[in-house]
């Protein structure tokens, strides 16, 4: 599928992956709709251009999803792309963890993801598009200090490939990605075990993938019709390992996540 004169809806698109996806979407092309909580923080994001379409949303809201892609549908007529992208992280461990914190991550990423999905998917079977699901190597392998992230991201994928499987002969391809660890805001707005944004990054952001890299990725899958992907090496050793030797696996995500900077993780 080439994306020029495609209409793609981007979710949670202000920053990082969802806005580097949505400058490279219009640079093949397409049509492109985007939203985001902070209407402000979008419009400083982009230049003025007719091409594009700005959408005040808070994907925790179901209403708000419907409203999105009934802006969508308002002025383009349809939708061919939908990417699920809005999300957000955590960093605390469960037996210190709030539960908001976990139900606060299943309303965007997930709930976020089936609402928008839902409100989408009449235009994408018509149109013969693409769903994508932006999730994590989180969504295969549990990862410590993020029992919401993972949980959220295992959700997102059980129903993107049920919803795959279901779509199967009706030309919808329905595809979920992993990007590695990649430069945006994601770990300064992670919620810490009150449910506050922790506010700093525990890694160096300059060493990681680019959001730029990471959307051309995504958009070449989507213009190929992928399945998945899984990003990087270390995604792709982790989904092996979790496989073939998942108890090698705890120890290794164990001290990998504790070497991080003010990890919550103690032996
Ligand atoms: N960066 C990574 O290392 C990494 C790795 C794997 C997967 N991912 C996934 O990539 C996706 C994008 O994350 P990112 O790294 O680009 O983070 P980011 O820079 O923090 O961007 C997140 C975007 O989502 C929006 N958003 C957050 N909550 C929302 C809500 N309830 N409704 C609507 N929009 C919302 C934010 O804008 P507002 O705050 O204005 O709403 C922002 O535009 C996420 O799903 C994340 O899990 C990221």
């Amino acid at each position: 599928m080439n994306l020029n004169h495609k209409v793609v809806a981007i979710t949670g698109a202000s920053s990082g992956i969802g806005k580097a996806l949505a400058m490279d979407a219009l640079s093949r092309g397409a049509q492109v709709a985007v939203c985001a909580r902070n209407l402000e923080k979008l419009q400083q994001s982009y230049p003025q251009n007719e091409n594009i379409l700005l959408v005040q949303a808070d994907v925790s809201k179901e209403e708000d999803c419907f409203a999105f892609i009934d802006a969508v549908i308002a002025k383009w007529g349809k939708v061919d792309v939908l990417i699920n992208n809005a999300g957000n992280s955590m960093r605390a461990l469960f037996e210190e963890l709030d539960i908001k914190v976990l139900r606060e991550l299943m309303d965007v990423n997930f709930w976020g993801t089936v609402c928008t999905t839902k409100a989408a998917l009449p235009s994408i079977i018509k149109n013969g598009g693409t769903i994508v699901g932006v999730s994590s190597i989180a969504g295969y392998r549990g990862l410590p200090g993020r029992t919401g992230y993972s949980s959220s991201k295992f959700a997102m994928q059980g129903f993107l490939e049920s919803l795959r499987t279901e779509l199967l002969y009706k030309n919808v391809n329905v595809m979920w990605v992993a990007p590695g660890f990649t430069s945006s805001n994601i770990r300064n707005t992670a919620l810490a075990a009150d449910g506050k944004a922790q506010k700093e990054t525990p890694l160096d952001e300059s060493k990681l993938m680019s959001s730029e890299t990471c959307a051309r990725i995504i958009l070449d899958g989507i213009e190929k019709r992928k399945r998945t992907i899984v990003m990087t090496s270390q995604g792709k050793l982790t989904v092996l390992l979790s496989k073939l030797l998942p108890g090698f696996l705890d120890k290794m995500v164990f001290n990998h996540f504790a070497k991080e900077p003010n990890s919550p993780l103690k032996k």
